[in-house]
């Protein structure tokens, strides 16, 4: 039987950071960039008996992982991740975004990838043993967070191909600003006709490596094109919209209705996409979790039927689309000034999260 709850060693940075050197990264984050002075380690064993469990839980100093060459990770791709924020409210706490959905999902993309199960209490106190070491690297400016990545990798030295019996689940933490650089802006995309994300039975749904692995040929496609993200579309159901490089898509609809690519099994399931379908039927508007094609997508908006589209993700947070390039034709935003829709759910959405409004659903936990 695996642990649910586990003791987590403590062994603090040496050499943390200073104050002045924490300062500066913190003046100018971008996303991705730096990381904080600690990590967390869970290691899983299976035993002579089969019998596997999750021990050894352990804070310590962020830096390389010591593997070997030989680890499963490093040759087969098996690894899952998360993606989270933690945001600082106006009282100085911290909390974090439906966390147990995290827990969830990650668990739903271990069982994909023949990884082992995290229990959601391990998953809930290493946030919040990796918050309490960091806390001074949350950021307090508005439109900052801390972002969290929990992971889990292979590590287990084998090179047949069967699922490995020594794992490490870990989280680290970045301050982060808006994922695309600078100030809020309608992003450009460019819509993938040479490649697929997913497919029927693949790994789409699961949040591992290999599908933004995956995405990568497509988003230099993208950047070759001016473009700062890539499309992808089901090429054998009519180019339907699947998702982004990393984030889900939205349409708003003159007609009061939001619209959004139904879970086919070949798309991830945000929970920032969750949230807002929530946030959106609270306020009356009609969702719809459906099929939309690229064709629905252009005459939606040649006719003004479609108002608005937006992208969002953990990373994204609600970011606008501007345009849409397909090859040298080009769909323009509805109305780039406009997006009333959308920036009123994110200002809803970030309200939430940063404690500045109210959380009707209880989505906030204190770390
Ligand atoms: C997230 O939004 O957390 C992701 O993992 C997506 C990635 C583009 C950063």
């Amino acid at each position: 039987m695996t642990a649910t709850q586990l003791e987590f060693a403590q062994h603090p940075s040496a050499s943390p950071r200073t104050e002045a050197e924490r300062e500066a990264i913190l003046a100018n984050p971008g996303f991705g960039n730096h990381f904080t002075d600690h990590t967390v380690v869970v290691d899983f064993t299976v035993d002579d008996s089969g019998e596997g469990g999750w021990g050894n839980a352990r804070l310590e100093a962020y830096g390389p992982i010591a593997m070997d060459p030989a680890a499963a990770v490093l040759h087969y791709g098996q690894e899952i991740f998360e993606g989270m924020k933690a945001y600082r409210h106006a009282d100085d706490s911290i909390w974090t975004f439906r966390p147990e959905a995290n827990a969830a999902r990650l668990n739903r993309s271990a069982a994909r990838l023949a990884l082992p199960q995290l229990p959601e209490e391990i998953f809930l106190e290493s946030l919040r043993q990796l918050v309490a070491a960091d806390k001074e690297w949350v950021p307090t400016r508005d439109g900052e967070s801390l972002y969290l990545r929990p992971f889990m990798i292979a590590t287990e030295a084998f090179l047949g191909v069967r699922p490995a019996r020594e794992v490490s689940y870990r989280v680290i933490a970045s301050p982060a600003a808006n994922y695309f650089g600078g100030e809020l802006a309608p992003v450009s995309i460019w819509v993938s006709r040479n490649y697929a994300r997913a497919g029927r039975g693949g790994t789409g749904a699961a949040k591992c490596g290999g599908n933004y692995a995956a995405s990568l040929a497509a988003q230099l496609e993208a950047e070759a094109h001016g473009c700062k993200q890539v499309l992808f579309l089901d090429q054998f159901n009519n180019n339907a919209v699947e998702e982004l490089g990393g984030m889900n898509v939205f349409f708003v609809f003159k007609d009061g209705s939001l619209v959004t690519p139904s879970l086919s099994g070949t798309i991830l399931e945000g929970i920032t996409r969750s949230s807002i379908i929530q946030l959106a039927q609270d306020r009356g508007l009609n969702v719809q979790e459906r099929t939309i094609t690229l064709d629905e997508w252009r005459d939606g908006v040649g006719s003004g039927e479609i108002t608005e589209v937006f992208a969002c993700g953990t990373a994204a947070v609600i970011t606008p689309i501007g345009e849409l390039k397909d090859g040298d034709d080009v769909i323009s935003a509805p109305d780039p000034s406009a997006g009333e829709v959308t920036m009123s759910i994110r200002e809803q959405l970030l309200g939430i999260q940063t404690g500045a409004v109210e959380d009707p659903h209880g989505w906030l936990t204190r770390l």
